[in-house]
């Protein structure tokens, strides 16, 4: 069997099994090539290089078996791979912290976020940090700037750490533990937040592949607004003058207008479209907090 018919038959396996997707790819072949090529140990860009290549026996039953694994456990594949990757960068997972996937991470490739920052940009604040990836990718994209990075779970914390590490960034990110912005210390020019924000309804139905990672990270409360009610009353005292926001949200841009109909904010688009990343000036914080 070669590689490509190997990793197409365990795209019908998955498709079959009716596993959900959105832990990194959205598609059964794309999750597929991803477990199959990790195993057999071939980087996955190689795929067109490596698509006609016989796969002996035993590696093909080992590949199978670990598409057998995703099917019965549910598991996202990057806790699977203890692997996953975001803007081409690889980050450690594993079940203490969320699998990253942040679409903020596109907007600091992309340089949208730097019209909004100078050459006085000198602290960034990841809040939510989880498995430390966007404050990795902040220091990476902005060499000038330290970057401090806040998580209540020290689980995910310790994740944080393997990566900071692991990138040789110790030096240039902090990791803090606390809830919210109780740790933060002083003002940033640049606050990114992937926090909980998921609504209690879509707790109820998540997929199981979303029930394995920490409900910490995704419960937001009945309308997915209670981290960033808080977030957004605190936000002014921690930004510098001309420091800026930028807030994911996911699908739950109607219960955000609902809870601050007054509040202008800038929609930042991504791949996801135009209603899951926002951007919020402290002028903008200034006066949501003095219409309270
Ligand atoms: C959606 S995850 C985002 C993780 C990471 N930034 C990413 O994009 O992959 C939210 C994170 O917020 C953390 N968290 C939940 N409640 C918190 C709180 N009150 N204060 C600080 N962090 C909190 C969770 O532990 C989790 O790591």
């Amino acid at each position: 069997m070669t590689l490509l018919e190997l990793i197409e038959a365990q795209a019908a396996r998955l498709h079959e099994a009716g596993v959900s997707f959105g832990h990194g790819t959205t598609n059964a072949f794309d999750e597929a090539a991803w477990l199959v090529m990790w195993k057999l140990g071939i980087p996955l860009e190689a795929l067109d290089e490596h698509a006609s290549d016989e796969v002996p026996a035993a590696a093909a039953d080992e590949a199978q078996a670990l598409v057998q694994e995703r099917i019965v456990s549910r598991k996202p594949a990057a806790y699977l791979t203890g692997e996953a990757w975001l803007q081409g960068v690889p980050f450690y997972v594993d079940e203490r912290s969320i699998v990253p996937r942040s679409f903020i991470a596109e907007l600091i490739a992309d340089a949208t976020i730097d019209a909004w920052l100078s050459d006085e940009t000198t602290r960034v604040l990841d809040l939510c940090t989880g498995n430390g990836s966007l404050a990795v990718l902040a220091a990476m994209a902005w060499p000038e700037v330290s970057v401090d990075a806040i998580d209540l779970s020290t689980d995910a914390l310790a994740v944080a750490r393997i990566n900071v590490d692991r990138h040789a960034l110790a030096a240039r990110i902090r990791l803090l533990q606390g809830d919210g912005l109780a740790p933060a210390d002083g003002a940033y020019d640049l606050i990114l937040c992937n926090p909980p924000y998921v609504n209690s309804a879509s707790m109820g139905v998540l997929p199981l592949e979303y029930r394995a990672e920490p409900e910490l990270a995704l419960a937001g409360g009945e309308d997915g607004m209670d981290f960033i009610r808080q977030l957004l009353a605190r936000a002014p005292d921690h930004l510098t003058e001309h420091g800026v926001l930028v807030l994911e949200i996911g699908n739950e841009r109607a219960f955000f207008e609902a809870a601050f109909p007054r509040l202008e904010a800038a929609w930042l688009e991504t791949s996801a479209g135009e209603d899951q990343v926002l951007l919020l000036t402290r002028s903008a914080l200034m006066a949501l907090v003095a219409a309270r």
